[in-house]
């Protein structure tokens, strides 16, 4: 995407080719700032520090950490357990197990002295087809938003309205995104549309990446607390829900960032469609039942006790929000069960959130 007229990637080889260089996205929408990833140690601290989030994004960077790590050591031994330390960064995105097992796959395919090559090249070629993935999402998502402007008629004055949560845009991909993607289709296709954005607490995507991006996109947006998007959608203010996800189980169940179930509760008790973007990347087929079997990993507390922001003095700070010492929770993703999904928006086509359909769908030949 364009940023102040120059087009920017989250994630892209340094030129001297032997690192990644990656938008520190802790700093935005203050500051933007880039950050080199030249081991696997930097990866991986970008990855558990949320330097790079965003499960394609985090799929992609990781590919690169092994690449990197296997420049010292590609040893069968070393590829696994590089691979392996590179997974446990996070836990509930299966991107990450997608692509490091991806890369493991391919790498002990060859040869010892050709596997850094080998990795570094499939790294690039994840990067590569996540833009194609999510630019394809956006295809198959532009109709369903044109359907949808054409049954309640829009106008410039009364547009699509929109509502997304946490930051599943270009940032937390290589390119595109995947919530946003049809989001960004539409507006270039002159849909008069409108985004809701969720701040999404505790860590704020929304407000600090989704309403930045879509900001320097000119996408229409108004940022909301995440408590009223249920008030909205009784309203008729919300003419449908996209959102991302981290991973999806074979019957359909989505999980996402925290909060993503209660906007699925709303939107169903105001028969507002609730669609979830999907890179098939991010289906666990091994996985049925969400909320037995999707690790949710656990943030630190101080996430929900304090608040960074910009200060009138122009310095990031960060305040304290809660009494000295309570104790706080810090869940980082819930599952809404595949019963509220409307429908899955993949690169491969809209499809069922159910077992059959999704099989059905990855069973294609492409
Ligand atoms: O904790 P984060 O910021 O990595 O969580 C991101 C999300 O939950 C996104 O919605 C999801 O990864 C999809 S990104 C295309």
């Amino acid at each position: 995407m364009k940023v102040a007229g120059e087009w920017l990637r989250p994630l892209r080889v340094a030129a001297a080719g032997d690192a990644v260089v990656v938008i520190d996205q802790r700093l935005l929408p203050h500051r933007l700032a880039f950050e080199t990833l030249a081991t696997p140690q930097a990866v991986h601290h970008a990855i558990r520090e949320m330097v790079v989030r965003g499960a394609p994004l985090i799929g992609a960077t990781a590919a690169y950490g092994l690449a990197l790590a296997l420049k010292t050591d590609a040893s069968d031994s070393a590829v696994e357990a590089q691979a392996a330390w590179l997974k446990a960064a996070r836990p509930t995105a299966v991107n990450l197990a997608w692509a490091l097992d991806r890369m493991v796959r391919h790498v002990r395919a060859r040869p010892v002295p050709a596997r850094a090559a080998a990795a570094w090249a499939l790294a690039g070629h994840i990067a590569e087809e996540d833009v194609d993935v999510n630019r394809r999402i956006g295809e198959h998502g532009l109709p369903l938003l044109r359907e949808i402007a054409a049954r309640r008629g829009v106008d410039p004055g009364r547009p699509l309205n929109v509502l997304t949560h946490c930051n599943a845009g270009w940032l937390a991909t290589v390119d595109w995104g995947t919530a946003t993607s049809p989001i960004y289709q539409a507006h270039e296709a002159g849909l008069p549309l409108h985004v809701w954005v969720d701040e999404t607490r505790p860590r704020n995507q929304g407000a600090s990446l989704t309403a930045w991006e879509l900001g320097q996109a000119g996408v229409p947006h108004t940022l909301i607390a995440d408590n009223a998007g249920g008030h909205l959608m009784q309203h008729g203010q919300v003419d449908l829900v996209i959102v991302g996800c981290d991973r999806v189980t074979a019957r359909g169940d989505a999980c996402n960032k925290i909060g993503t179930y209660l906007k699925a509760l709303a939107a169903f008790d105001n028969g507002v469609p609730f669609y979830v973007a999907m890179p098939t990347s991010t289906l666990d087929l091994a996985v049925s039942d969400g909320l037995a079997e999707i690790p949710i990993e656990e943030r630190r507390s101080r996430e929900v006790t304090h608040l960074a922001g910009l200060a009138e003095s122009g310095q990031v700070i960060e305040v304290a929000i809660a009494p000295a010492g309570t104790p706080a929770a810090n869940p980082a993703f819930d599952v809404t069960p595949a019963r509220l999904v409307t429908a899955l928006i993949t690169e491969r086509g809209v499809v069922a959130a159910e077992e059959r359909a999704l099989r059905a769908l990855m069973a294609q030949t492409l």
